[in-house]
């Protein structure tokens, strides 16, 4: 007769192949799970709070980013576990306000860097200053801040008010055919207008036309399916590969990409063809960038089609986001109207000085920027292999990092009411004494932030206090709820209809 043990001990140890590969699927599991329970309970990022599930799986945060819950997701993670929260097996996720975005983004690093999964290469591998290693980001940048100087700014003035002139006419057409308007789509012509002219001295036509040109559709389709795709990508050393390989060099996808790409790289080489009759950005960015330490025309093509992204849609989803809040909070537009109307009687008087000393104007757009940043999720960045202390805690290498903008602005004990809309917070209203309104940067801190901040500033005042001179708005229904939105990278916005009356002399 046969035992148990006599039959355990003929089939151990296994010997045919299957029972081996059994085996070894077996152990393997065995060793994940325990080493994913060791890092959970005692790895050097346990000491950090958390849902244990983040801590144990990237699932939950990739899930968030694929949904596009991350405007609620994070915030909400903040809010139950504190400043500082584990989001995923090597992910900190800080909402900690002044000192989070000094020892993450701020002079003097500590060597961390900007996390490839997130910053893609340009197509034409020709890294931009957004993802050049530091020696090439600092020449770069050395080059490009002559053009965003104040001196070369404020000889863009004309520009800017022609353009912004333009838009003024199509509300006013819009307003005088008793149609409402999409602010989201007329403030999104603005900015695109204004950086095709800055950027290839070339119109865009998009005001004139009143709609996206198919070139801006796709660039709005691809933030969306990007983000799917990062999540994807992610996800596996598998996914990766398949993404990387199977989708993005395949002929269809690489000849969309190569089209897109073209567009703007034709125009850039236009404009280096060419000297305009009036300045542009380039004029500047030529002045201090020829020569050996100058920019390559392939650097050209992938900083001008960073311009296109970087320094448009986000301003238009500032002063969407502000708009809507404004549509919605009466009594403060009433108080902005009373600021502007009184500074200016028209639109010739606006200058980019005198808009600039707009304080209710001012106050509004910086909370327009805290409620509804235009980067509302985190820009990660890689601790570099032998960790490093962030706000007083020893983070280990290959960790990723960021502040969430979205999580810090919607912290309690940073922002008080944070849900509302109080442009008094940033001057000086004693119910907010305690705000800490250092922590709200939406341009970001240190050597890597924002290049376009000034120029931002000027077109947000110049745009907002145009439609605020010229004309009182009135929320459609359709548009109620409009922040009520996914995050992929950027908001996914809806239009944002508003009924405009021209206003009274
Ligand atoms: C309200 C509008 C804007 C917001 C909120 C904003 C926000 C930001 C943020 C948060 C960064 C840091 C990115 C990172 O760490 O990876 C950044 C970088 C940058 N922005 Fe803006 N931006 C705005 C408008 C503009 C404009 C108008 C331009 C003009 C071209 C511009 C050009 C750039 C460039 C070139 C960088 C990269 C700078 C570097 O790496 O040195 N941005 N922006």
């Amino acid at each position: 007769m046969t035992t148990m043990t006599d039959s355990a001990a003929s089939t151990w140890p296994p010997k045919d192949t299957f029972s081996i590969i059994v085996l070894f699927a077996a152990l393997s599991v065995v060793y994940y799970v325990g080493s994913k329970i060791y890092d959970v309970y005692f790895g050097p990022l346990s000491e950090f709070p958390g849902p244990k599930l983040s801590a144990f799986s990237v699932l939950p945060s990739l899930s968030s980013l694929f949904t596009g819950d991350d405007a609620v997701y994070v915030p909400e993670l903040h809010a139950k576990y504190g400043p500082v929260v584990r989001t995923s097996p090597d992910h900190l996720s800080f909402a900690n306000g002044a000192a989070g975005f000094k020892e993450i983004y701020g002079f003097g690093k500590k060597g961390l860097y900007k996390d490839p999964q997130f910053y893609g290469v340009p197509l034409n591998k020709v890294h931009s200053i957004i993802t050049a290693d530091d020696a090439n980001h600092s020449r770069q940048r050395k080059i490009l801040s002559h053009a965003f100087s104040d001196r070369a700014l404020k000889d863009q003035e004309p520009l800017l008010k022609r353009w912004v002139e333009l838009m003024r006419d199509k509300l006013l057409e819009s307003a005088e055919a008793g149609k409402p308007a999409d602010m989201l789509k007329f403030y999104n012509c603005t900015t695109f207008d204004i950086m095709g002219d800055l950027t290839f001295a070339e119109s865009l036509q998009m005001l004139e036309g009143s709609d996206y040109s198919p070139w801006v559709k796709v660039i709005f389709a691809g933030v969306k399916t990007g983000t799917r795709l990062r999540a994807f990508k992610i996800y596996s050393k598998i996914t990766n590969y398949l993404v990387e390989n199977l989708l993005f060099k395949s002929e269809v996808v690489r000849k969309k990409q190569w089209e897109h790409w073209n567009y703007s790289k034709e125009r850039v080489d236009r404009r280096l063809a060419r000297t305009p009759d009036r300045p542009d950005l380039w004029t500047k960015i030529l002045e201090r960038g020829s020569g050996p330490d100058g920019l390559s025309v392939p650097e050209h093509h992938s900083i001008a089609s960073l311009f296109m992204i970087a320094g448009t849609e986000t301003t238009a989803t500032a002063l969407s986001g502000t708009t809507y809040q404004l549509l919605t909070n009466p009594d403060t537009l009433a108080l902005l109207q009373k600021e502007i109307r009184t500074a200016f009687s028209s639109f010739d008087d606006m200058g980019l000085e005198s808009l600039a000393k707009q304080k209710y104007l001012m106050a509004v757009l910086q909370e327009g920027l805290r409620m509804y940043p235009p980067v509302p999720s985190e820009l990660p960045r890689v601790v570099p292999a032998g960790g490093a202390v962030i706000c007083g805690q020893w983070v280990p290498g290959g960790t990723k990092v960021g502040v969430h903008h979205l999580a810090t602005y919607r912290n309690e004990e940073l922002f008080r009411k944070p849900y509302e809309f109080h442009p008094e917070r940033w001057l000086g209203d004693p119910e907010f004494k305690d705000d800490k309104l250092d922590a709200m940067e939406a341009f970001s801190v240190g050597p890597r932030n924002c290049l376009g901040k000034n120029l931002a500033w000027h077109e947000m005042r110049l745009l907002m206090a145009t439609v605020v001179l010229h004309f009182d708005m009135k929320l459609c229904e359709e548009s109620k709820g409009w922040n009520d939105q996914k995050v992929f990278t950027l908001w996914e916005k809806k239009p944002l209809m508003a009924t405009l009356t021209p206003a009274k002399a």
